[in-house]
């Protein structure tokens, strides 16, 4: 037996392979196109382990899914693939609607015909786990109740159109094909392997090379943030007993503004790496807001508890101490992945 994992070379998915394989000898097989936001040093720890195979290709390339399917007979797929900053879906809107709408299409479409032959007990037992995210419901205001899986869905940007219409593509193959899915809406990451263009990783590598810290507007936005690995877990549970066609919100309970957020992640490296210079929070720079920018996400998290027994294992102020730990731990991982020197690696390995 084994699961296909789609986008396991980026931030979440990699996390989830790394968990994954700690937990359980069932191979992986990774299929990954290895864009800007996905980096095979991620996995450096599996080179040379038989029970993680990594394939770099789209998932807009039918032929290719259709082969893997074929020779690998994986139990499930769980597809993380996706163009996932909602900045980048500001400039270029393009990307997000080719892998996140077309690629889940084409997904689904392998799925179908790979599971339509399969009898029996692997026919019974196959799963589609579509990984989603909070913000297909739109913007709360202040004192609105945290997202129920009841929510209708108001995406706001490019990234959480295309991510809300993945949702219904893969909610409609189950209600029309009967493919056996289960979709999973989770709340902000952050941990280990995040690619420094996104909130928490960006600070604390601005904030160690000295340089401003950019909040958006007033900063007083909201998010529930969730330590990466409680979202492996949460995935894990679902997969393995989430009810087909349901949705389960996976969130951390944990609700910050982001300037709260800058504040925290600039005390810790005062305490961890204190810098001569002065407290962190002097590079705090207030800058233009995002376009369209979402006023306040936040989870109810109760089904998937209720359900599945699933809740999270860290508090908000041990993810964060073990985050900021990491990034001042892997220097040259940073370094890398900003230099770029993992995208040479990337085209001399896979020829471009
Ligand atoms: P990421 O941008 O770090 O990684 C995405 C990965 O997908 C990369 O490795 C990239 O190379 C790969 N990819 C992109 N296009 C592809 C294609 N056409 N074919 C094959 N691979 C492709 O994203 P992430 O933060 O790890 O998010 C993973 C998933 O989780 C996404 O579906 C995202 O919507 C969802 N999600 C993310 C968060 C979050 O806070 N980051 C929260 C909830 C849900
Ligand atoms: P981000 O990490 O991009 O995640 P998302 O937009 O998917 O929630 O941003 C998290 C929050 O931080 C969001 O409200 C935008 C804000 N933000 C800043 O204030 N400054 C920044 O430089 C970035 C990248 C984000």
């Amino acid at each position: 037996m084994s699961i296909l994992v789609t986008g396991g070379a980026g931030f979440i998915g990699s996390n989830f392979v790394l968990d994954w394989l700690r937990q359980s000898d069932e191979p992986v097989v990774n299929l990954d196109v290895l864009t800007y936001a996905g980096n095979p040093e991620n996995l450096a720890s599996l080179d040379g382990d038989a029970r993680h195979v990594f394939v770099k290709g789209d998932i807009c390339d039918r032929a290719l899914i259709d082969r893997l399917l074929a020779e690998h007979r994986p139990r499930a797929i769980v597809h993380f693939a996706a163009e996932s900053h909602v900045d980048r879906s500001i400039s270029g809107p393009g990307a997000f609607m080719r892998t996140n709408v077309e690629g889940t299409f084409n997904l689904l479409e392998a799925a179908r015909a790979y599971w339509s032959q399969l009898a029996g007990e692997e026919k019974a037992s196959f799963r589609f786990h579509h990984v989603s995210t909070d913000e297909v419901y739109g913007s709360l205001q202040a004192q609105d109740p945290p997202f129920a899986e009841t929510n209708p869905y108001e995406p706001n940007s490019p990234y959480s159109a295309s991510k809300a219409a993945s949702d219904h593509l893969v909610r409609a193959w189950h209600h029309t094909y009967g493919l056996p899915v289960v979709t999973t809406n989770c709340s902000n990451n952050y941990g280990p392997y995040h690619f420094p263009e996104k909130l928490i990783p960006l600070m604390i590598v601005n904030a160690l090379a000295g340089k401003p810290l950019p909040v958006y507007g007033d900063g007083q936005q909201i998010r529930d943030w969730l330590y990466v690995t409680d979202h492996c877990s949460g995935i894990r549970a679902v997969l393995a007993g989430g009810r087909l066609g349901e949705t389960y919100n996976i969130g951390g309970w944990n609700e910050k503004a982001n300037i709260d957020i800058v504040e925290t992640v600039c005390a810790l490296l005062d305490e961890l790496r204190p810098d001569p210079a002065g407290p962190y929070s002097r590079l705090i720079s207030y800058v233009k807001d995002r376009p369209g920018h979402d006023r306040r996400y936040a989870i109810d998290a109760r089904k998937i508890e209720r359900e599945l027994g699933w809740r999270p294992a860290e508090t908000f102020e041990t993810g964060i101490r073990k985050t900021v730990q990491w990034y001042l731990d892997h220097p040259d991982w940073v370094a890398r992945v900003q230099s770029g020197a993992y995208r040479d690696w990337v085209s001399q390995q896979y020829g471009g």
